[in-house]
């Protein structure tokens, strides 16, 4: 149903230092990335483990670039109250928030990689928030790794598509979705498969999924139970059923 969702995306870079600045090659390495990783086109898809293999899904939502927006600023961190995304802070007001994505790419400190606003929030806010230096792909040698390959977009985007993280920010807790398991708690790093929960049943844990917390190369699949709750989002009466336009 959800086929022909195609997004336009303005990318709004606030910068101080000249990395921050980041490059339209950078900005379209992440634009890649978010359609091959919401269209089962990435290479890693094929890793999806043979127990998930049923519920592995192809999104079918696509993103291109509308426009980039830059903007000189004289702050080193932006924190995630929203600055960035108010011209009266000195940040840009976002471009169509509801008919066009709007990425605000800066520094946010605090460790901070990205954020996103859920469907359903005020459109002065809506999109997601990237930090500069998880922005696009860059090198396994850079400072960005493990998180260069651009999917702390993927995850976020996830959030603004209305995907809860899959431990449900509690110890056994609820993302909504039946068909990703019971995880214990947020994974980081890359864990060894299987890895087993201790909440009820013992499932093996799909820390492969975009919306845990492991390294970039250990995320590489949504489900298709996500996939049903991001098609809701999109369709006639949705949240973001503007999108459709
Ligand atoms: N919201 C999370 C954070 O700020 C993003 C995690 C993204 N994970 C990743 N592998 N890129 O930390
Ligand atoms: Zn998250
Ligand atoms: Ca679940």
């Amino acid at each position: 149903v959800n086929g022909k969702i195609e997004i336009p995306v303005v990318v709004n870079v606030l910068y101080r230092t000249t990395a921050e600045n980041i490059s339209l090659a950078l900005i379209q390495s992440q634009i890649d990335v978010l359609n091959k990783d919401f269209n089962a086109q990435n290479t890693d898809y094929n890793q999806v483990p043979a127990l998930f293999s049923g519920v592995k899904a192809n999104v079918e939502i696509s993103f291109v670039l509308d426009q980039v927006i830059r903007k000189s600023t004289t702050k080193s961190s932006w924190g995630t109250r929203d600055a960035m995304k108010k011209s009266k802070q000195g940040g840009l007001n976002p471009t169509s928030p509801t008919t066009k994505l709007n990425i605000w790419s800066c520094t946010i400190g605090g460790g901070i990689l990205g954020y996103a606003q859920f469907p359903g929030g005020s459109s002065a806010t809506d999109g997601v928030v990237i930090d500069a230096n998880y922005f696009g792909v860059t090198s396994s040698s850079s400072s960005s790794y493990p998180y260069n390959l651009g999917r702390t977009a993927s995850h976020e985007v996830g959030h603004w598509m209305n995907l809860r993280h899959i431990w449900g920010d509690a110890t056994c807790g609820s993302d909504l979705v039946s068909d990703t398991p019971v995880h214990n708690t947020a994974n980081y790093g890359v864990p060894a498969y299987p890895h087993y929960s201790t909440c009820s049943g013992t499932p093996v844990e799909m820390t492969m999924n975009y919306m845990d917390y492991t390294d970039d190369r250990g995320m590489y699949m949504f489900s298709l139970g996500q996939k049903s709750r991001i098609d809701a989002i999109f369709a006639v009466g949705g949240v973001r059923a503007s999108f459709r336009l």
